[in-house]
């Protein structure tokens, strides 16, 4: 408060001199009010000194809104199982876009449990009639600070600190996402559910080509694929928020003034791996079907990469995706691997997506390796990624077999029956003699649903059984996905 009445005091000379060009019959009168100015100040500034000594100073002198918010709800303590209630999203958009882009939010956007807003940067011209996309908020008191790249990029890293401002109550994670991320909410619940938000989080994942991470930084939440903040990290961020969007104009992203300013309060990155920016081009199926041993949160890029599934446009490719996914959320995409010994065949199925069949014995670490179908975001390279990659053989014979996810249905309370199908691309064929598995033209899985709890201790991939000694009946095999026993392991 002091500091405001020093800076009026500093303001006063400037006035008069001001003033002193007025004519002379004016001046005095101008010289007379002023006195009595100054008189009310000193009077008002005496008979308010014994009020700041006792009671909140925001009375007097009206704080900025943030840290009224900020004021208001530092007693705020959360406790108890976090659910999808507990999330506010903040999707980025742009009102230009937001109408044809909206399509992906709209798979994940439950309008009667997701809470939260797409920010835009003024009233879109179509609106969206549907209930089925989350409902807009205009974007405010960005186009004040200076920038070297994108105006945009400062008023979406605003974006947490607008959706703090809101206040809406219960709310332990602000999670912060574009308008082409897909964010798997189940999973996303179950991840965030580890942690307390009465501490300061700030959860997401990197890039996955290391150019990327270099050049921005590995220890950064890239945006695209998603990231949260806890409530008790938002309180603080928002009282620097519009400091550091000053200070780092300079950056080029959104996501990096947000990594900026949290690392100017000290908390570090907590990296989750089911989070994915997925800066890669190509076709990110050899990803997918090695996806790592966590659940499923994000995906992101997915206008700039293949269809997950061939001859399908992303949408509908996305949609069969999700389809298994809301039949067993937390099992969607985890890869599980066994051997047909009879045949010499090694299986890896990655469940709700796809299988592949090696007429081989490969190793478990190599299976778990994803086949590099894809090449690094910004230079088309072959790596490095953040992970191990196989090359993907030209030699079709040395090529799996794939299958592809066609139906997924749940059986009674806790089953699921998926059924993959043969993808017969028209690639040249491997002919070499006794290598040839065409009989099999489909492959039915039976699992019990994932409890979400398997992800609160450490994991471990699940085991699968051929049903019937692998036979193939009608050109369909039959597998089982259950809890390996403790002493069971895969071996060749
Ligand atoms: C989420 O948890 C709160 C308690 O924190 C509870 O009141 C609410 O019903 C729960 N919502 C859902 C969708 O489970
Ligand atoms: C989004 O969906 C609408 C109709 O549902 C379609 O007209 C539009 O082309 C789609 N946009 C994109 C980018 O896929
Ligand atoms: C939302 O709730 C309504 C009424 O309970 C239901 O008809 C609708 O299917 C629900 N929507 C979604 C996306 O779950
Ligand atoms: C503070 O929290 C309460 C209860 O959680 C909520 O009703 C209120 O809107 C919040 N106010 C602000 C300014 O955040
Ligand atoms: C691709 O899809 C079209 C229409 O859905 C179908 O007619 C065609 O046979 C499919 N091609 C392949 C190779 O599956
Ligand atoms: C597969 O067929 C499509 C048209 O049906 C063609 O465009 C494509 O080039 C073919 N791919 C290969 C590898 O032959
Ligand atoms: C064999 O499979 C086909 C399609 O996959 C199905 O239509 C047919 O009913 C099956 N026959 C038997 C005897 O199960």
């Amino acid at each position: 408060m002091s500091h405001t009445r020093l800076e009026h005091c500093h303001e006063c000379p400037l006035k008069v001199s001001k003033f002193c060009f007025v004519p002379e019959k004016l001046g005095g009168m101008v010289i007379l009010l002023i006195m009595f100015g100054i008189l009310v100040c000193l009077v008002a500034s005496i008979s308010l000194a014994p009020h700041s000594a006792f009671s909140k100073p925001d009375r007097w002198f009206p704080l900025p809104e943030h840290i009224l918010a900020v004021q208001k709800n530092t007693s705020v303590i959360h406790s108890g199982p976090t659910n999808i209630s507990h999330l506010q999203f903040g999707i980025a958009g742009s009102a230009n876009t937001w109408h044809d882009r909206s399509n992906y939010t709209k798979l994940w956007w439950n309008p009667n449990t997701t809470r939260g807003f797409v920010w835009l940067d003024k009233k879109p011209k179509i609106l969206h009639s549907d209930m089925l996309v989350p409902p807009y908020q205009i974007s405010r008191g960005w186009t004040r600070f200076k920038y070297l790249h994108s105006a945009s990029a400062v008023r979406i890293a605003r974006i947490v600190y607008e959706s703090f401002k809101l206040g809406l109550p219960n709310v332990r994670w602000f999670v912060m996402g574009d308008d082409d991320t897909l964010f798997f909410t189940e999973n996303l619940v179950t991840v965030l559910g580890k942690y307390d938000p009465n501490e300061m989080y700030y959860i997401g994942g990197n890039s996955e080509s290391v150019e990327q991470d270099v050049m921005h930084a590995y220890n950064m939440a890239f945006g695209g694929g998603g990231f949260a903040i806890s409530y008790a990290l938002a309180t603080q961020l928002a009282k620097i928020m519009d400091g550091c969007l000053s200070r780092y104009f300079f950056f080029y992203g959104s996501d990096q003034r947000v990594w900026a300013c949290i690392h100017e309060i000290g908390v570090p990155l907590t990296r989750e791996n089911g989070f994915h920016q997925f800066d890669i081009r190509g076709n990110p199926y050899g990803f997918l079907a090695a996806h790592p041993l966590v659940p499923l949160v994000s995906l992101h890029h997915l206008d700039q990469l293949s269809s997950l599934f061939p001859n399908q446009t992303q949408i509908n490719s996305m949609k069969k995706l999700i389809s298994a996914y809301h039949i067993d959320p937390a099992r969607i995409v985890q890869q599980i691997i066994c051997y047909d010994h009879k045949r010499g065949w090694s299986i890896s199925i990655s469940w709700g997506y796809t299988i592949q069949i090696y007429t081989a014995l490969l190793i478990a670490a190599d299976l778990q390796m994803p086949l590099q179908t894809f090449q690094t975001w910004r230079s088309s390279m072959n790596g490095p990624f953040i992970f191990n990659t196989r090359p993907m053989s030209s030699d079709p014979c040395q090529q799996p077999t794939m299958f592809f996810l066609d139906q997924a249905t749940k059986v009674g309370k806790s089953g699921s029956i998926t059924i993959y199908k043969r993808h017969e691309g028209n690639e040249s064929k491997c002919l070499r003699s006794g290598t040839n598995n065409l009989e099999l033209q489909r492959i039915r899985v039976t699992a019990l649903k994932l409890d979400p709890e398997y992800w609160k201790n450490v994991p471990r991939r699940h085991c699968c059984q051929l049903l019937g000694g692998g036979s193939i009946k009608n050109g369909s095999m039959d597998i089982r996905i259950k809890k390996c026993r403790s002493h069971e392991t895969i071996t060749i």
